[in-house]
Formats: C-alpha cells, structure tokens, sequence
C-alpha cells in the first residue's frame, strides 16, 4: 500500500487498477470506469454521499451527522480533509473532515470548518450498506490518515463515536479520550484521538 500522494493540496485520484483499452467506443466507454478509485469528494459527489449516509444513519437512529447542506458546504470549503472510494464509478465509501482549531469537539465543530488548523474533525465514515464487513472501512481509514499526514501543517485527527465503535476506531489506532459534550438529539458520544506524527515523519516514512 505504498502510493505516492500528491504534495499539492489535493488527492490527484489514484487507481488499484489500470482500465482497459478497447477499440469498439461503446466497450471503451463501458471499461473507461477504473475499477477501483480514492479520490477527494467534489460538491458534485454530494448527493452520493447523502444516499449512504441517509441509508447508514437515518434509518438506524433517525438522526445523520451532516445533512446534504452541510455535506455540500463542507465539500465546497475543505475538499481536500474528504476521500471517496469509487468501484466503477460507484461511490462505495467516504470520510468527510473539516478542521478544527481547539483542544476537543465542542458542538459548534459540527458544523464549522476552521481553515489552515492543525487539527481534522472527522465528520462521518460510512460505507454503502451493500459493502460493510468486507474491510472497507478500515481501509478507507487507513488510506486517508495516511493521506493526512502528508498535507502540511496537520498534527491529529479527532472525531466522537457511540461507545460500540470504539474498537473499531482503536484498531485503527485512535485513542479514547473520554465522553464527548457533543450531543445529537438523545445520542452520547465518546471522543477519539489519532496523533498524526507531523510532515517529516510522514515524508520520511510514507513517499509524500
Ligand atoms: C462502521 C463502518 C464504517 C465500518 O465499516 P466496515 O467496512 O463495515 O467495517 P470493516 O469491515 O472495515 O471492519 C469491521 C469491524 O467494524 C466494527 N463494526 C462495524 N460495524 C459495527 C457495528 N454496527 N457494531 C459494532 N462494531 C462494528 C467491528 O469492529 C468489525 O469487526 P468484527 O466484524 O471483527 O467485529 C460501517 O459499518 C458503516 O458505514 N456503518 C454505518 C455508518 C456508521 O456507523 N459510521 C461510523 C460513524 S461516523
């Protein structure tokens, strides 16, 4: 998993696998898709990620962490602290971020994004319902914090969780630091951590 990422703001879109040149044009068409992308989300992505994350959230708990206002928002402000995996063309997963300039997540972090901060809030990670328990959103995860930690300036990524996904997060190497004062109608979250390691770290050790 040694990809090379982009030293400008932006994820250039990355491929698991070359697509396939054929001569017929609606075969080309067809196989021009790759068949496997992580790429920042665009504005244009919105409503994808709003099916996934309405499907995710809505129907388990009756409440989404962004709505598609705030998802567009977000991905018109800060693009690049997003990542959208895409089969086919096919958004399967996504992680949105914004940044965030004080020590833990107050309420206000849900809907604000504070430019040029040391730290990403992780809004949400969700994968389609079609494709969980399959690792992906573990990869997802990986992908990203790595992505991370070659954008200058980053020092750590914090998001809050319901209490059963705290291993989830900890496997990925999250730290738990307590109960959050963020509340969503009658859900409680805990807080979480990641320490991003700082830019020489990541050029040393991951080709940024
Ligand atoms: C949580 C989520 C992102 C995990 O992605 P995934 O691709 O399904 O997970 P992976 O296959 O990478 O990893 C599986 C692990 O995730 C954890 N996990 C996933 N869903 C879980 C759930 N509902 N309850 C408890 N643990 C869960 C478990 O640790 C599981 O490991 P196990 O099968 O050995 O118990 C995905 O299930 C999802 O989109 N859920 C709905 C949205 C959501 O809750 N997002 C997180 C909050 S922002």
């Amino acid at each position: 998993m040694a990809e090379q990422v982009s030293s400008s703001p932006f994820l250039r879109p990355f491929f698991l696998k070359t697509p396939l040149r054929v001569s017929s044009p609606l075969r080309q068409r067809r196989h021009t898709l790759p068949a496997s992308e992580f790429r920042n989300l665009t504005p244009q992505d919105a409503i994808s990620v709003f099916e996934i994350e309405r499907e995710a959230f809505i129907s388990v708990s009756g409440e989404c962490p962004l709505t598609l206002d705030e998802v567009l928002n977000f991905l018109g402000q800060c693009p690049e602290l997003s990542m959208g995996w895409f089969e086919e063309g096919q958004l399967v997963a996504f992680i949105i971020g914004s940044g965030w300039d004080k020590e833990t997540l107050a309420q206000e972090a849900m809907t604000t994004h504070i430019p040029d901060s040391q730290t990403v809030h992780i809004h949400v990670l969700s994968v389609h319902r079609h494709c969980r328990q399959q690792g992906k959103g573990s990869i997802l995860l990986w992908r990203y914090l790595q992505y991370l930690r070659c954008l200058p300036r980053l020092r750590r990524a914090l998001l809050v969780c319901e209490e059963f996904l705290v291993p989830f997060y900890q496997k990925a190497g999250f730290k738990e630091k307590g109960p959050s004062a963020i509340t969503v109608g009658a859900l409680s979250f805990m807080e979480m951590e990641y320490q991003l390691g700082g830019l020489a770290y990541a050029r040393r050790n991951s080709g940024c």
